[in-house]
């Protein structure tokens, strides 16, 4: 979550906003453009200090170090799954979303040689960019495969753990996600995400704003829908690990970046505790 969109010149308080028109396909094609872009310009949140989400206040400084600066660039994480997921030597893990491939990376140290990573994400940019880094740091046991997370392209029972950082709440369809994520999981298998989720209702303006769901702002749940979603795929032993709840500040220093701060409809709007981020494990029952 948390990446700044790039600033457009010039101030308008009356600039039209792309609207959220349902469609699966245009959410899924907005959402591609945004990360697209960000694959090719490289600003990440990790980078900026003020931001709510960055690499500083979710991975450990020996993390941050033992990752590749190309993949580090290009996060855009509101957790760090991985800190969840109980990865040992030898496991299957699949990255939902995976882009510049930071998990997938820290996952893949975690799994050693006889392990693998495969890390999905329907970004062509994101996925170039994630195996250019692989290739390039000689990470060898991870595979970026280009594919929507509705519909993952592998096999079923491949996984030891399913891993997600601030994607499932960008899909249109979150209950096909989850019953995705429990077919490729192994029976016994872990699923650990970190993603956004709704405390309360959105102000309508943000709510249909497509830079907002691109951003990891409109597309949130409920915990209720969220949770009732895994549950609904097959899930149990659902656990909210922690979450950490936005602040006024926090979120609208983030919507500045989009000039919502000078719309002003929201001008002395209360925006704390309006979402937040979320760290929930589930395991796919063995029968
Ligand atoms: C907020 S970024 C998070 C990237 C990465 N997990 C991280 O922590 O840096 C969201 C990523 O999910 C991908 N994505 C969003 N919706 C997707 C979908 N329905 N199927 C596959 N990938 C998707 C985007 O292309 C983007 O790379």
């Amino acid at each position: 979550m948390m990446t700044k969109a790039t600033k457009k010149s010039g101030k308008s308080t009356k600039r039209e906003v792309p609207k959220v028109e349902s469609s699966g396909d245009e959410i899924r094609g907005a959402v591609r453009e945004h990360y697209g872009n960000l694959a090719k310009t490289g600003s990440s949140c990790c980078s900026t200090k003020e931001s709510s989400c960055g690499c500083g206040g979710l991975y450990s400084q020996t993390e941050i170090l033992s990752l590749p600066q190309d993949a580090i660039a290009v996060s855009a994480g509101c957790g760090n799954p991985t800190a969840i997921a109980s990865l040992k030597p030898g496991m299957v893990v699949v990255d939902l979303g995976s882009g510049g491939g930071i998990d997938a990376f820290l996952s893949a140290r975690k799994v050693g040689p006889k392990g693998l990573v495969y890390g999905i994400d329907m970004t062509p940019e994101m996925i170039h960019r994630a195996r250019k880094t692989a290739r390039e740091t000689g990470i060898e046991n991870v595979e970026f495969r280009l594919g929507e997370i509705e519909h993952i392209p592998l096999d079923a029972g491949v996984a030891d753990v399913v891993i997600s950082n601030c994607v499932i709440n960008l899909s249109p369809d979150k209950q096909q996600v989850f019953k995705e994520a429990f077919r490729v999981l192994k029976p016994g298998g872990r699923l650990a995400v970190s993603d956004i989720v709704l405390i309360s209702e959105l102000p309508e303006d943000i709510r249909e704003n497509l830079t907002a769901w691109s951003s990891c702002v409109s597309g949130a749940v409920s915990e209720k829908e969220y949770v009732g979603a895994m549950k609904n795929a097959g899930f149990e032993q659902i656990k909210v690990e922690d979450r950490v709840v936005y602040t006024h500040e926090q979120l609208s220093d983030y919507l500045k970046s989009y000039e919502y701060a000078d719309r002003p409809e929201l001008r002395g709007r209360n925006l704390s505790e309006l979402i937040a981020s979320y760290r929930i494990t589930a395991v796919r029952p063995r029968k």
